[in-house]
C-alpha cells in the first residue's frame, strides 16, 4: 500500500483500497488465530477525544489477534492540544509506539498528528470524516452483493463525517451514490467535488438532493447515521425538527430495489433516523457491518505497521 497514514478516503488510491479489501477478505476467512505473531512487539496508541464502542474495541481486538498490544488513551489524560501541543504529543508518542489511531473533534488535529508523527496515523473519526468506517462499509457491500460497480447507494440523513467518507469511497469505487439531506445539512462542498471527480473517472453518478424518495428509488443499499453526532448534543431539538421526513422506515424502503440492504454505522437512535422495524428487518446488515470493522482494520494495521 502506498499510503503511509489513513487520514481521508481522498488520499487512498483504488489500488490501496483493493489491497485492503483483498487482505481483509483473507483475514476474515483465516479466522482469529491465523496470524497471531504478525504484529508481535508492536504497540498501537488509541487516542480518544470522544466516546466509542466499535472503534475502540475493534482496534484493540485487531491488535490482540495479530500479536500486538493497544494502549487506550482517554480524553482526560491526553487533553490533546490542551495539556500539551499536538506536535509534541505526536513526536513523543512516535518514540514509544508503532502506530496511532486518533478520534478527535477537529479534523485538523489528525492532520497535525500526521504531520509531526514518525509512525502511521489512522483517523478513527473526526468531525469531518470516518474513513475506516467507509472502508469497512464498502467491503461489506461487496461481500453481500459480490460487486460494487453499478450498485446504487442512498444515504439519507445528515451530511456528516460518515456521509463525507462514504460519498468519497463510493464514488472512488464506482458505486452510484445519492445523498438526501435537509437543506443546510449538506456534505462538505470539497467532498462533493472530490466525489464528482472520482465518479467522472468511473462513469458513475453522484447526486445530492433533499428528497429521500428520489435518493432511495432503485437503491441497492440504504444507509443512515444519527441526526445528532457526538459534540452536537446542544443542537438536538433543532435537528429533530430539521430531519423530520428523513427517517429510514418501511414506507421509504419500499422505493428501493427488491434485495436492498439497510446499513448504519451505529450507534443508532431507534425511532429517530431509523425505525426499530427497519433495524430488525431481514434487510438490515448492521451487525455484519460492525463485525467487518475488525477484519478491515486488521488489514489496515498489517499494511501500515508491518
Ligand atoms: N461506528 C463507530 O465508529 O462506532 P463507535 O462510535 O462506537 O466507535
Ligand atoms: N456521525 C456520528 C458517527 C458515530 C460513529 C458521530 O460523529 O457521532
Amino acid at each position: 500500500m502506498k499510503a503511509k497514514h489513513i487520514i481521508s478516503i481522498k488520499d487512498l488510491s483504488v489500488d490501496d483500497i483493493e489491497e485492503i479489501f483483498d487482505l481483509a477478505k483473507k483475514l476474515k476467512a483465516e479466522g482469529k488465530f491465523a496470524r497471531a505473531e504478525s504484529l508481535k512487539g508492536k504497540t498501537l496508541g488509541l487516542i480518544f477525544q470522544k466516546p466509542s464502542l466499535r472503534t475502540k474495541v475493534s482496534f484493540a481486538v485487531a491488535m490482540a489477534q495479530l500479536g500486538g498490544t493497544a494502549i487506550y488513551l482517554a480524553p482526560e489524560e491526553v487533553k490533546l492540544g490542551e495539556r500539551e501541543a499536538i506536535k509534541d504529543v505526536a513526536r513523543t508518542l512516535s518514540r514509544y509506539l508503532d502506530g496511532i489511531m486518533a478520534r478527535t473533534f477537529k479534523h485538523e488535529d489528525i492532520v497535525e498528528l500526521a504531520e509531526y508523527s514518525q509512525v502511521p496515523i489512522i483517523n478513527g473519526l473526526s468531525d469531518f470524516s470516518h474513513p475506516c468506517q467507509a472502508l469497512s462499509d464498502l467491503f461489506t457491500v461487496k461481500e453481500k452483493k459480490g460487486t460494487l460497480k453499478g450498485l446504487k447507494l442512498a444515504f439519507v440523513g445528515d451530511g456528516n463525517n460518515v456521509c463525507n467518507s462514504l460519498l468519497m469511497a463510493s464514488a472512488r469505487l464506482g458505486v452510484d451514490v445519492a445523498v438526501a439531506v435537509p437543506k443546510g445539512y449538506e456534505p462538505e462542498k470539497e467532498v462533493v467535488k472530490t466525489a464528482l471527480d472520482f465518479a467522472a473517472v468511473n462513469g458513475s453518478k453522484v447526486i445530492v438532493c433533499s428528497d429521500p424518495e428520489k435518493a432511495v428509488a432503485g437503491a441497492d443499499v440504504i444507509y443512515t447515521d444519527v441526526w445528532t453526532s457526538m459534540g452536537q448534543e446542544k443542537e438536538r431539538a433543532k435537528r429533530l425538527k430539521a430531519f423530520k421526513g428523513f427517517q429510514i422506515n418501511s414506507k421509504l424502503c419500499s422505493k428501493a430495489n427488491r434485495d436492498y440492504i439497510i446499513m448504519h454505522c451505529l450507534p443508532a437512535h431507534r425511532g429517530e433516523e431509523i425505525t426499530d422495524e427497519c433495524m430488525e428487518s431481514k434487510h438490515s446488515i448492521v451487525f455484519d457491518q460492525a463485525e467487518n470493522r475488525l477484519h478491515v482494520e486488521k488489514a489496515i494495521l498489517l499494511l501500515l505497521l508491518k
